[in-house]
């Protein structure tokens, strides 16, 4: 039973709509914003401006939900260029409240913003609108690598200075900035003189959602981090059941048929955001604490992340939706001609079938002997580079819980380092670098400048890192060597903690593939050596735990959104009866239309080298891009299925990828996003006759057939199934001999 704000405002829908909710409780849109006076004026006051009327309070003890709504109606307003979504801002008896609609319709209801600290008053009420100020904002600019090389940002800008109402009063600056495909917005903490030194003890932003959504999420503070499967539920189930709280991005599926996901963007000194549901649907900022308590140490000036709402119509417009990326300050590192996109192989999931150790003994992995092999390969088939993981010491025995015993600068014996990174780029390739740290922080800091150096000096560019380490365990030491605390993974500690590792590694031209790692809020940006990250369940599970089949029919409009994720797809041997009953849970056409499906700019070949030897799927893995000139998402139904279609960065070809859950699907398109008029050659990697995931799963049928932008193309996907595809123009000789396409 829903109560306070929210009910009162949805009960009053319902009766006005028959159970739709169809009314407005914020109001409509404007064009030009106008001033209605009349609630908060007495007759022959004199005209007040919008500020005034955005501060003033009104005269009530309590303030109700329908005297918020209504004193936000004329707030201060900030619409997104195209004027479908807007927010409204406003004092309420001095306490900020905002409020987001959609085309009129609300999608965040009233909801508080405001702090607390630790030994001073809360800044959450007693403020006035000092001054405010609207901009406008159009700027395309250029990834230097990612899923679209043009990213356009089109924003309204409000920012808003408040003060308090004291002698010795505080300011603090709320900015929002609205696009076309959802909002943002922050806190400022200016430079001043009644406040320096801070603890944050609580962010109070709320998100008052309009009504019981339907939402996919992974628990907040669990041992194992982001490494979650999915649960679909409507929030009330949250607000019930999980009283953790969910990580972001957070994503909801409205009444009204709107898909709204809820993250952050630019995480920087400060603390993880998680989300709490109150039994009002009233979803609340939860920052993950120190180990006192605190919730972020800070000093002014400060800036908090950006709080992002993306608001779309469509399941697939929040995977091309660019809004974090355009929250983030652009590229800091200056000339990044050194970070490079790429795909590669390793020595890592004969590890994780139990093939190899990661530790010394018979059947060690970082071999000399195995490691060239991998290179050869690698140089064969044109990757990028070769990691190598369990190569120093420190692994053996239980690396989880003994990660300060890792040595970053000292292989094992039988590795030979140096030799292989010089025979490496004999042969055209590169090691890949590995610093499993077991989430050792303190043990890597100490050595992580050496290790950078090392791995420069060897021509290493790339390196993995890891943070094996379960809930919050993560040790923290004072500057005299003592344990002060244990802490978790996404808190301020290890915010900081990865910032000082993407920085000095950029310092050795060092490009990150982050495991266990502090969630992405589009980072990339800045530094654009990030390049991808773990962060959710990934193809290791399917090793020794398994992935049901509609996992991946999550991700892309889950963890997906925060950024690249290095799933690691490509394990063609889909079971490995000589090694574990384990297998993956899908059929071979859908390990290749991951490819597609899960961006990353470092994209693994993950099986074993000798299952990819006289595979003809493997040609689909050597044929596709990481780096990409434009995406599209032609289907998506989040966790059922979904097919994107990229383009090669600077090029014409063109690559889709369609799976799908496990239930078959049939979908339908055509290629409109084909040159008109030229023929292309498709080479499809579809399911074979009969194939399914868990009898049939090597079932693939290839062909080539000529298409063109007007083709009608049918994905038959069977159950677990999916579908890959290449797409290049073709010349005369294909023309003649190639068939056309028959669905
Ligand atoms: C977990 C990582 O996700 C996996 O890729 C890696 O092989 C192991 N840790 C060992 O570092
Ligand atoms: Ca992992």
């Amino acid at each position: 039973m829903r109560s306070s704000t929210v009910s009162l405002i949805v009960i009053s829908l319902f009766l006005a709509s028959g159970c739709e909710q169809s009314t407005v409780v914020l109001p409509e849109a404007t064009k030009t914003p106008t001033i209605s006076t009349t609630t908060l004026v007495p007759s022959g006051a004199p005209t007040l401006t919008r500020l005034e009327i955005a501060q003033a309070t009104i005269d009530a003890k309590q303030t109700t939900s329908d005297e918020t709504s209504a004193l936000l109606e004329d707030g201060l307003r900030v619409e997104s260029p195209n004027k479908a979504n807007e927010v409204v801002f406003g004092l309420v008896d001095g306490v900020p409240y905002y409020g987001v609609n959609h085309n009129g319709q609300p999608v965040i209801l009233p909801s508080k913003m405001g702090f607390t600290f630790l030994e001073a008053a809360p800044l959450n009420s007693g403020l006035t609108i000092a001054d405010w100020e609207e901009s406008t904002f159009d700027e395309i600019w250029t990834q230097p690598w990612g899923e679209a090389k043009e990213i356009r940002d089109h924003h309204n800008e409000l920012r808003i200075r408040l003060s308090e109402v004291s002698d010795k009063p505080r300011e603090l600056i709320i900015v929002f900035r609205v696009f076309d495909d959802g909002i943002g917005f922050r806190y400022e903490f200016p430079e001043q003189p009644n406040l320096k030194d801070f603890q944050i003890m609580d962010e109070q932003t709320q998100f008052a959602m309009a009504g019981d959504y339907d939402s996919w999420w992974i628990p907040a503070y669990q041992e194992n981090r982001y490494e979650y499967l999915y649960t679909t539920s409507p929030l009330s189930f949250i607000s019930r059941e999980v009283l953790s709280g969910v990580h972001t991005p957070f994503t909801m599926l409205t009444d009204d048929g709107l898909f709204l996901s809820i993250h952050e963007a630019a995480l920087v000194n400060y603390a993880s955001m998680t989300l709490r549901a109150d039994e009002n649907l009233v979803l609340k900022a939860d920052l993950v604490p120190w180990s006192d308590g605190t919730k972020v140490k800070g000093s002014t000036p400060l800036k908090t992340p950006w709080r992002t709402i993306q608001i779309v119509e469509n399941a697939g417009d929040l995977i091309t939706s660019y809004l974090i990326l355009n929250l983030n300050e652009p590229n800091a590192l200056g000339d990044i001609s050194w970070v490079k996109p790429g795909k590669y192989i390793g020595i890592w999931w004969g590890m994780h079938i139990g093939k190899w150790t990661w530790g010394r003994g018979p059947n060690h992995g970082a071999t000399t002997a195995n490691a060239r092999a991998y290179l050869n390969f690698a140089a064969e088939n044109g990757f990028d580079g070769v990691l190598v993981e369990g190569w120093n010491l420190g692994w053996d025995g239980d690396w989880t819980a003994n990660g300060d015993q890792f040595d970053f600068t000292t292989p094992y014996s039988d590795f030979d380092l140096e030799g292989l990174a010089v025979y490496a780029q004999a042969h055209g390739t590169r090691l890949i670098g590995h610093h499993e740290t077991g989430a050792a922080v303190t043990n890597y800091e100490s050595q992580m400048e050496a290790a950078f150096a090392l791995y420069q000096r060897l021509g290493i560019s790339t390196v993995k890192t890891g943070y094996v380490g379960w809930g919050q365990g993560i040790k923290r030491y004072d500057e005299n060597g003592k344990l002060v605390g244990m802490e978790w993974h996404h808190g301020q500690y290890m915010v900081e903690h990865h910032q000082r590792v993407i920085e000095t590694a950029a310092k050795y031209g060092i490009m990150i593939n982050g495991h266990e790692p502090i969630k992405d809020t589009g980072l990339r940006r800045t530094y654009p050596n990030f390049m991808t990250r773990e962060g959710a369940r990934g193809q290791e599970y399917n090793a020794w735990d398994d992935n049901p089949p509609d996992h991946v029919t999550i991700l892309p409009f889950t963890r997906l959104l925060a950024g690249p994720m290095d799933y690691t797809p490509g394990v063609l041997a889909l079971d490995f009866p000589e090694y574990r009953s384990n297998r993956v849970d899908h059929t071979l056409a859908k390990e290749l239309a991951l490819y597609v499906v899960i961006y990353s700019p470092l994209q693994m070949a993950a099986d074993l080298i000798e299952n990819y030897e006289n595979n003809p799927a493997f040609q689909f893995i050597l044929d596709v891009p990481a780096d990409w000139h434009e995406t599209r998402v032609l289907h998506a139904q989040i966790g059922d299925f979904i097919t994107t279609v990229r383009r090669e960065r600077d090029g014409d070809e063109w690559f889709l990828g369609s799976i799908t859950d496990e239930n078959p699907r049939l979908l339908e398109s055509t290629l409109e996003f084909l040159t008109p008029g030229v023929t292309y050659v498709a080479e499809i990697y579809a399911d074979g006759d009969g194939a399914h995931y868990i009898n049939n799963a090597y079932a693939l049928e290839i062909s080539r057939v000529l298409v063109d932008s007007t083709t009608l193309l049918k994905l038959n996907l069977a159950p677990g199934g999916g579908q890959a595809i290449r797409f290049y123009p073709a010349s005369q000789e294909e023309i003649d001999l190639l068939p056309a396409y028959q669905p």
